[in-house]
């Protein structure tokens, strides 16, 4: 998703005063005074944990470090809890040691990959918070078929590592989205959807640490109901250390960021109707985000191809001869690390905020429409609810159930995913605008429905679905299975110490 500040300000002249702008932002929020300094009221027995920890040889981090913000915050600032301590194991056997005395003791934990959960407490705890940040290998084999990777590894680092190989993989789209979430909340969404599925279907192998402290390894043909399960089961079946991947050639490709202003939205929506609906090249890949904020409607829109050089018609709704009429256009010829390095999504981070979600089964122009009237609304509300961002993500994808595996997240029935997004700054607000974005989905997906669209195999995914999702709505028909599978690999109930959708 693209989060950025640069669209909507038709009354600023010229790229130079926005990217100005831009970079104020950036520099207002490295300034962000550090908040882990409150006083609480430290657990003894949390305490004892920690020296426990510390006395099996691993890490241990306690709030005074320099270093313990930046091993517990979050991409939303909702997401960060302050931890009695951090570990910060450095191999599968730290990872046994530390789980061990958590399960032991019964101690509330956490485990956090890049921080990008939507979530508070998904991967952040009031108790011992697990940092994988030495996990940060990408290891590409010799033959170059697969790529380990850690999971602390933001997206960026895995194609920075693989660049000048030939090869990449189906990962992430904006810079700073951390690989663990990614994989084990179900997806994830690629720019390579359209040619090769979810980031998950690619997954070969993941060595993982159980919830009672074993070290093993779950693929196809060892463990393959854990394969299964994690993935789009969460936290809940372990540690995992590392993701063997599946490569993709790679070579240059084309893409970045355009941005458009108020007056050009409907011409925008009326080029993404037209993508949605007649594109077929699975080369091509389009994530148009409508949004409010700064007091404007306004849309950016990240395109991939995957070649240099698109054929002409590949993207030929947004000619300007003809379409919409971009604000800033950054649509080129360059890496792939640099395209997702372009989509600065960084720049939205450091706020209060929740994700929702609806699965279509298609955009229509009456979605669309709604999703822009959505976003003027609450962009409207936003000025007395200290919102920042109102952003709607379309992702229109070409089926990809051909690429789908069978896994814990059910994704063959090639739903499309919307991905909501409001941030804010006022703690006082929070409860306004979790009940806005719920209301504001249950609209979508109303008018979906009464557009005749069937959305009962259409599940919600676990990484855009709010914390009050139902679990059914986001497992389905797996829900059963997931919950089996769960009392088998964590008979202690280790798992329940941590957060995630229950099942
Ligand atoms: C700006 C932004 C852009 C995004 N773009 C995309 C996108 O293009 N496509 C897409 O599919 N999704 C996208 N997402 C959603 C993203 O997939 C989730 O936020 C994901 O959870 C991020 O993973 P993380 O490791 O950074 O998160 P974390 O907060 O570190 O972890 C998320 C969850 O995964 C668990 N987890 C993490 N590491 C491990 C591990 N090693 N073992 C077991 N459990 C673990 C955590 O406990 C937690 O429950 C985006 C999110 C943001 C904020
Ligand atoms: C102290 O920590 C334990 C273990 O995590 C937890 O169960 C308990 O609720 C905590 N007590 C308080 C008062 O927070
Ligand atoms: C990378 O792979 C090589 C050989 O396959 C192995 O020896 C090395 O330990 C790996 N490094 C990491 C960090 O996993
Ligand atoms: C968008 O499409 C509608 C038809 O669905 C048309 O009436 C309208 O003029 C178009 N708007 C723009 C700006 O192209």
């Amino acid at each position: 998703m693209m989060r950025s500040i640069l669209v909507t300000l038709p009354f600023l002249s010229g790229l130079a005063v926005a990217v100005a702008f831009l970079f104020n932002w950036s520099a207002a929020l490295d300034r962000r005074a550090p908040v882990y300094l409150q006083r609480r009221f430290v657990n003894s027995t949390e305490l004892d944990a920690c020296k426990a920890i510390s006395a099996a040889n691993v890490k241990v981090v306690y709030p005074l470090d320099l270093t313990y913000y930046s091993l517990i915050e979050h991409y939303m600032t909702t997401s960060t809890q302050q931890s009695t301590c951090v570990a910060v194991p450095a191999s599968p056997a730290d990872v046994s040691a530390t789980i061990k005395i958590i399960g032991s003791k019964r101690i509330r934990y956490a485990v956090r990959g890049a921080g990008h959960a939507s979530n508070q407490g998904f991967s952040s705890t009031p108790g011992v918070h697990i940092s994988m940040n030495n996990f940060q290998q990408v290891n590409l084999s010799g033959d170059k078929s697969t790529v380990d990777v850690g999971p602390a590894n933001i997206w960026d680092n895995v194609y920075q590592g693989l660049e000048g190989t030939g090869v990449a993989v189906v990962g992430g789209r904006v810079s700073g989205v951390g690989v663990g979430g990614f994989i084990t909340g179900g997806g994830g969404y690629s720019y390579k959807t359209n040619q090769y599925g979810l980031t998950g279907d690619t997954l070969v192998s993941a060595d993982m640490v159980l919830p009672d402290g074993t070290i093993t390894t779950a693929s196809a043909s060892q463990n393959p109901d854990l394969f299964w399960a994690i993935r789009g089961g969460g936290n809940k079946f372990g540690i995992i250390t590392n993701f063997k991947l599946k490569t993709v050639p790679q070579g240059q490709v084309y893409g970045g960021l355009r941005t458009y202003t108020a007056d050009q939205v409907e011409a925008v929506v009326n080029a993404t109707l037209e993508f949605s609906e007649n594109s077929k090249d699975p080369k091509a890949s389009l994530l148009p985000t409508f949004n409010f904020l700064l007091g404007q409607p306004g849309v950016i829109a990240l395109a991939f191809y995957d070649d240099p050089n698109p054929p002409a018609d590949a993207f030929r709704q947004f000619d300007a001869a003809t379409g919409p009429h971009a604000f800033t256009n950054d649509w080129k010829q360059r890496t792939i690390l640099d395209l997702v390095k372009s989509a600065p999504s960084d720049v939205q981070s450091g706020q209060r905020g929740v994700f929702h979600t609806v699965s279509l089964q298609k955009y229509s122009k009456g979605l669309l429409d709604l999703i822009v009237s959505e976003s003027k609304y609450y962009g409207g509300q936003g000025i007395l609810h200290s919102a920042s961002l109102i952003s709607y993500d379309v992702e229109p994808f070409l089926p990809y159930s051909q690429f789908a595996k069978d896994a814990a997240w059910p994704h063959s029935t090639n739903a499309l995913p919307l991905n909501l997004y409001f941030a804010w700054n006022n703690p006082a607000d929070d409860a306004f605008w979790q009940k806005a974005i719920k209301d504001s989905a249950a609209k979508i997906t109303a008018l979906a429905k009464s557009e005749g669209q069937n959305l009962d195999d259409k599940y919600l995914y676990p990484n855009y679905a709010a914390a009050f999702t139902p679990s059914s709505q986001i497992y389905g028909p797996n829900l059963g299975r997931l919950s089996a599978l769960k009392k088998q690999y964590d008979p202690q109930g280790v798992t329940d110490l941590t957060t995630y959708f229950p099942f």
